[in-house]
């Protein structure tokens, strides 16, 4: 599977949700995760997104994403369509330490 890491948080430019092919991202306030159980592993998003957040889970230490991902996943709504990015996006683009920090 692929999962959406650390990078994405406070950027969340949703380039992603529209090329993936079933639909399997998930919204949280500051951040998207993909359901593992859903992604066919396509590889598609990973280089739409702008803030280069979303890996193959076979890279290592992302095991704490892969969980993070699964966890949310089933909590948190679908997104299948793009919607505007967080005006401040730019500046958290790259940023140190944002799990810590705004994870939501
Ligand atoms: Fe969707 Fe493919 Fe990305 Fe998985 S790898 S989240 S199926 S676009
Ligand atoms: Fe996040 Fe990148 Fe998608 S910033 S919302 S994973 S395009």
């Amino acid at each position: 599977t692929y999962v959406v890491t650390e990078a994405c948080i406070k950027c969340k430019y949703t380039d992603c949700v529209e090329v993936c092919p079933v639909d399997c991202f998930y919204e949280g306030e500051n951040m998207l995760v993909i359901n593992p159980s859903e992604c066919i592993d396509c590889g598609v998003c990973e280089p739409e997104c702008p803030a280069e957040a979303i890996l193959p889970d076979t890279e290592d230490g992302l095991e704490k994403w892969l969980e993070i991902n699964n966890t949310y996943s089933a909590e948190w709504p679908n997104i299948t369509t793009k919607k505007p990015e967080p005006a401040d996006a730019e500046e958290h683009k790259g940023e140190e330490g944002k799990f810590d920090k705004y994870f939501s």
